[in-house]
């Protein structure tokens, strides 16, 4: 094979109370990635979307990934990589996650699968490294592994694939930037033990909630008292938009990532649909450009793209 193209989905990461240990793949938006081998050694990157993202291999989130991956290979093999980007940088919905978990997957089927799931993340942390600056999985694991994903320990890459019961998320991603590197230093360095058992209680009964397919304990349990709280303030119509997303029938929900984008989880389409409108009529008088998003939960991870 010399060439291959692959689907990179967004991601929503943290699900409320599960900070850098919760994540899931989303149905919409996604990237295309094409990678081509080629007969000299070196890395060549071209991006055919409008984001003007660095196409020096040692800048590039994909570049940087791919080059830790031939690197443990110790193979000098040349490669073109041509990205469109459809997940705008900077969203909170998994931007860098998807062109770093894209690319090793892409190499790997071209090199005959010498890696499993596992290695192909700890290639891909390299490149979230350089993007936010902090190592955490919690959108890479599920943009390789697919589905619902707990990350139970990032040094060791210890990530549990989860059932997730049907789902509807609604997103809004207002156009304003929020740096992942900004939003972690702004989080508190330690929390109270009140607030820490608030937390790991709304974890495992988010987590209990998915296996059962308990739609009322996931409501229950989609709360943060830890990120949110701070990064809330960051999002212009935040409150406003979960409390009437709520009214509209949301099971709940809040910042995806770091932000700035915000996602609800419903039951059904119809729901999410409404909701929706909800964020669409908060958002149209604060005169903030936004895009939305209603979509599903993504259970392959990375596809191969025919
Ligand atoms: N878990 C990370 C955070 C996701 O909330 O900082 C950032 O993409």
């Amino acid at each position: 094979m010399q060439s291959i193209k692959v689907k990179s989905p967004a991601t929503l990461s943290n699900i409320c109370c599960g900070f850098d240990i919760l994540g899931m793949a989303l149905k919409e938006p996604f990237d295309i990635i094409e990678l081509i081998q080629k007969e000299e050694p070196g890395i060549i990157i071209k991006h055919i979307d409008s984001f003007e993202l660095p196409v020096d291999p040692e800048k590039n989130i994909a570049g940087v990934a791919l080059q830790s991956m031939m690197h443990s290979l110790d193979n000098k093999q040349g490669f073109e990589i041509i990205i469109e980007k459809k997940i705008k940088p900077g969203s909170g919905i998994g931007s860098s996650a998807a062109s770093a978990a894209g690319i090793v997957v892409a190499a790997n089927e071209l090199l005959g699968k010498p890696f499993n799931k596992k290695e192909l993340l700890s290639f891909a942390m390299e490149g979230e490294v350089l993007a936010s600056g902090s190592r955490h999985a919690d959108n890479l694991a599920p943009c390789i592994y697919g589905g619902l994903v707990l990350i139970r320990d990032t040094p060791s890459l210890d990530i549990i694939p989860l059932n997730v019961p049907p789902l509807f998320i609604t997103i809004i991603h207002p156009q304003i930037e929020i740096k992942t590197s900004y939003a972690r230093e702004i989080l508190p360095k330690e929390i109270t033990l009140k607030n820490a058992v608030t937390q790991w209680a709304n974890v495992a009964g988010l987590v209990s909630g998915f296996l059962k397919n308990d739609y009322q304990l996931i409501k229950r349990s989609l709360h943060d008292v830890v990120a949110e709280p701070v990064r809330s303030k960051l999002i212009p119509g935040f409150d406003e938009i979960k409390s009437k997303s709520m009214n509209a029938g949301a099971l709940g929900g809040g910042i995806s990532g770091s932000g700035p984008s915000l996602f609800m989880l419903s039951e059904t389409e119809s729901i999410a649909h409404s909701i929706e409108k909800t964020m669409k009529s908060v958002y149209d008088p604060i005169g903030i450009e936004y895009k939305t998003y209603v979509t599903t939960v993504q259970n392959k991870g990375v596809e191969i793209f025919n």
